[in-house]
């Protein structure tokens, strides 16, 4: 599986403190997957994503892009930036211009996209995340909900070769993380390479083709959903939920799971045509 982003030893302490968020951290992002980082709060998943894009640069170890290391000079992470997009976890961190109109087109200025394109591509973008109704609000009138569509619509719309998602289903309700995740798989086909940390294991689970789990500034296990999840204990044991719908699967008998040779589902729908298949 060839990598896009790749650490290697990469450690990192923030200023002023004297433990390391990052610890010899090695991690590979597969090109063209989907891939979710789990683990709790204070691992290592958001200070990972800003080694990324050079925001912090390695006390020792690398990051490499496309296999070479990052090279901290401001045109060359400039150059980095258009390929990889970031979308923070705070949105306060991110939108900078006064309404969501303003804000998602001047990702695309920056990029010298013609003015035309910039109108019609922004007004899009905005339809989608379901935002066009507070196209120009001024932004610190937005809930925390709106403040996120709007802080990943401008990403989105850039459309770099990876994508990087801090939480990006914090603060939203069902209808907008839906949306997200449609939008989401609509860049992914065009090939962006996807990578979203969260916290939400029913989504890295439904939503992922590969996991990473971090734990203190480390990465301590990666694999399909499938592998990730068959050893529950050991889930568990590190603070983390199983997803609900493979708690409820192996609540099912094994020897039903097991006769009919079936992969656990990962969806609901999945999870209805296998039981209907089951007691059929
Ligand atoms: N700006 C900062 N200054 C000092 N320490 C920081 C800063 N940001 C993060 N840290 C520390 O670095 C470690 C990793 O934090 P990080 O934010 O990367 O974790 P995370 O996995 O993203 O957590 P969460 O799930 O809460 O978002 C933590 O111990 C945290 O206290
Ligand atoms: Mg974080």
């Amino acid at each position: 599986m060839s990598s896009i982003l790749e650490t290697v030893e990469l450690s990192f302490s923030y200023p002023g403190t004297n433990t390391e968020a990052l610890h010899k951290l090695n991690l590979r992002i597969p090109e063209g997957k989907k891939t979710a980082i789990c683990g709790h709060n204070g691992s290592g998943k958001s200070t990972l994503f800003l080694q990324a894009i050079g925001i912090n640069s390695p006390a020792s170890g690398q990051v490499l892009w496309k296999h070479a290391p990052l090279s901290y000079t401001s045109k060359e992470l400039k150059q980095l930036r258009q390929q990889v997009g970031l979308v923070f976890q705070d949105p306060e961190q991110q939108l900078i211009l006064n309404t969501p109109f303003e804000d998602v087109s001047y990702g695309l200025r920056n990029a010298g996209i013609a003015e035309v394109q910039i109108q019609q591509r922004t007004k899009e973008m905005l339809q989608t995340m379901r935002l066009e109704h507070l196209a120009h609000t001024p932004i610190h009138h937005l809930s925390l909900g709106q403040k996120k569509r709007v802080a990943l619509a401008g990403v989105l719309v850039l459309e770099p070769e990876l994508l990087l998602l801090d939480e990006p289903t914090a603060y939203l309700d069902r209808i907008s993380e839906q949306q997200l995740v449609q939008e989401l798989e609509r860049i992914h086909k065009r090939g962006v390479t996807l990578v979203m940390a969260t916290h939400d294991m029913n989504l890295a689970y439904s939503w992922a083709d590969w996991i990473l789990i971090m734990e203190k500034g480390q990465c301590i296990m990666e694999g399909t959903p499938y592998d990730i999840f068959s050893d529950p204990a050991a889930i568990l044991g590190l603070g983390l939920d199983m997803p609900m719908l493979l708690d409820i699967w192996h609540a099912l008998p094994a020897a039903i799971r097991q006769e009919k040779g079936m992969l656990p589902p990962r969806s609901v729908e999945e999870f209805k045509t296998l039981t209907q298949k089951i007691f059929a």
